[in-house]
């Protein structure tokens, strides 16, 4: 004999089946095992039947009841794994490929001399310091016998911040790393023996000037420092900086304010791309007497040189590079020839 529950079995299939969705799913289940559902009337059913009947069809319709129970089942895992495979198709990761990395970096090549220009002072003795680039104008000028209102002034036209700092005094963006001399002087003890390499800032701007360049300050002022210790010294930085001794160099008269003499440097080399032409490398001089005495010191007895040259110069004598502007332009090609 068949049941009705037998047919119950295929039509739940059926039904499971067309199921899209577990929502879709829940709602076919509802017809077969729900409180209306179609098991749940044939158990009331067996309420009229003789115990005989009872036991037989009451057996039989919950064997149906667990099958379909089974497919309820089945088709909810398939229902769950669908779900699965459609998110994953959209998420899809193609793990075969190369990462994108985090590039190593490296160290610009002006910070690259900067480094090797402490690297080389250290080695003669001399202290390195950091001062502010954002630096008052009795320090920037007054300090280093540049007064107010001299003509000297505008050869160093700068950024003026509109400000003064906590004693009054009007603040501008530093124009050469000199006053470093002055703030260094006034808070040590000769002999001073420092360089100060730094960011500077001029309104300024071509293939060999930039409005934010850098230079490297030297000081030396002790009881005996002459102009002699001054050519031994730079001689032997710029030997050690280009590594070679095929270099000469000579001091041609200048003139800055807070140096007496003064001198520009110029190196030539005898051998490489630039041998045979004379190239400006630094300004010096012996530091003038109201500028030791702005340090705080007797002119009388303390003397010395002060030097002040350009980091970014330095770094295009030793790479051949042309145009100042590439330092600052921040292309990967032309930057990561320095760091291989
Ligand atoms: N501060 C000068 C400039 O930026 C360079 C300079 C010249 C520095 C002579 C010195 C020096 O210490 O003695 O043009």
């Amino acid at each position: 004999m068949t049941l009705p529950a037998d047919d119950l079995i295929s039509q739940a299939k059926e039904l499971f089946a067309q199921a899209a969705d577990p929502a879709a799913l829940e709602n076919a289940k509802a017809r077969f095992l729900g409180k209306q559902g179609a098991l749940t009337a044939l158990l009331k059913g067996l309420a009229q039947l003789d115990p005989e009947q009872k036991r037989e069809q009451g057996g039989r319709i919950n064997q149906v009841k667990q099958q379909i129970e089974g497919l309820l089942n089945q088709r909810r895992a398939e229902l769950v794994q669908a779900e699965l495979d459609k998110r994953l198709a959209a998420e899809t990761i193609d793990v075969t490929l190369p990462g994108r990395g985090r590039g190593a970096g490296g160290i610009h090549p002006v910070i690259q001399t900067w480094q090797r220009v402490q690297a080389i002072f250290a080695s003669i003795g001399f202290d390195s310091v950091e001062g502010p680039e954002i630096e008052n104008d009795w320090t920037n000028f007054t300090a280093l016998n540049n007064p107010e209102n001299h003509p000297a002034r505008s050869m160093q036209d700068t950024f003026y911040v509109d400000m003064k700092d906590e004693s009054g005094l009007p603040l501008l963006l530093r124009t050469h790393t000199s006053p470093m001399q002055v703030r260094y002087a006034r808070m040590n003890k000769p002999p001073i023996k420092v360089i100060a390499p730094g960011r500077t800032y001029r309104v300024d701007s071509d293939a060999t000037h930039s409005p934010m360049f850098h230079q490297v300050e030297g000081l030396w002022i002790a009881e005996d420092i002459s102009f002699a210790d001054l050519k031994g010294v730079y001689t032997d930085f710029l030997r050690a900086f280009f590594e070679t001794d095929e270099l000469s160099v000579r001091f041609r008269p200048s003139f800055f304010p807070f140096t007496e003499p003064s001198a520009e440097i110029d190196m030539m080399f005898s051998s490489g791309p630039n041998q045979g032409r004379w190239l400006e490398i630094s300004g010096s001089g012996q530091v003038h007497p109201q500028v030791v005495r702005n340090f705080g010191l007797d002119p009388e007895r303390y003397i010395g040189f002060a030097f002040g040259s350009g980091l970014e110069r330095l770094t295009m004598l030793r790479h051949g590079v042309n145009d100042l502007r590439q330092f600052f332009e921040g292309d990967l090609r032309f930057l990561r020839q320095f760091n291989r």
